[in-house]
């Protein structure tokens, strides 16, 4: 796994953009792997100040995310469809065609998380970003999740609804499912790039580069990726 350590989150998110508009510039017909949380917005916005400087296009470009709340829908500010369009895609000239995510509201979940899978077969990733969660979870895929997993419904940990509970109204409007992409499908994808900023991810980080390679610590499956770049801050990287 390559390692980069920045000074702070303004220079992760520039050198993980360079990561990106090298994926973009290789191929204007690439298919991205994007995530949600706090950790991707900086880069989302140096890829939005790029797209209104240079010119960069997303108009053949195709996307899909790794997770989405089961229960909430786009018309939901919570919604991680929600996020992808006020944090990127309203603001770059993708097609909205061409964005995928899991539906939330889906009826039948089991046939929604088999839709997803046969999509991700489709399209095959050129690039997956992620973020990490304080307890090593990728995307939505929780300690003891197996490394075999494809696109399924998950409960969420206590640890993972208190830390995302900072963006709900309260603690108890965080839903208690969601839908997320397996780890077998992360590890399909060419290339991986991984962020995590602030000393709450400093565990996790040492997990995912230095530790045993284990289903306790999803993160860790990716040390068996060909190639993997890790952009991090200096907090994050402490006990490496
Ligand atoms: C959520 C998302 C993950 C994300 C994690 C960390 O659980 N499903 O994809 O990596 O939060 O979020 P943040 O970047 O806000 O710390």
């Amino acid at each position: 796994m390559k390692v980069i350590v920045a000074e702070n989150y303004e220079e992760m998110s520039r050198k993980a953009f360079e990561v990106m508009a090298e994926v973009v510039k290789n191929n204007p017909r690439a298919v991205l792997g994007l995530a949600t949380g706090s950790t991707p917005i900086g880069l989302y916005k140096n890829m939005i100040e790029d797209h209104e400087k240079n010119g960069t296009s997303y108009r053949e470009i195709k996307t899909v995310n790794l997770d989405e709340y089961a229960g909430l829908d786009y018309s939901s500010d919570q919604s991680y469809v929600y996020f992808m369009r006020h944090n990127l895609f309203d603001h770059i000239d993708i097609d909205l065609k061409n964005t995928n995510i899991e539906n939330g509201k889906a009826a039948d979940r089991a046939a929604e998380c088999a839709r997803y899978n046969a999509l991700l077969d489709e399209l095959p990733r050129d690039i997956q970003v992620l973020g990490i969660g304080s307890n090593g979870h990728i995307a939505f895929n929780e300690p003891g999740t197996p490394f075999g997993s494809v696109t399924h419904i998950v409960d969420l940990t206590e640890s993972t609804i208190k830390d995302n509970s900072r963006m709900f109204a309260s603690i108890d409007e965080v839903p208690r499912q969601a839908f997320t992409m397996g780890l077998k499908n992360i590890m399909q994808s060419k290339k991986i790039l991984i962020l995590a900023n602030g000393a709450n991810k400093a565990k996790a980080v040492y997990g995912l580069v230095k530790g045993e390679v284990t289903e306790n610590v999803p993160a860790s499956i990716l040390q068996l990726h060909p190639d993997c770049t890790l952009v991090c801050d200096k907090a994050a990287a402490s006990l490496l």
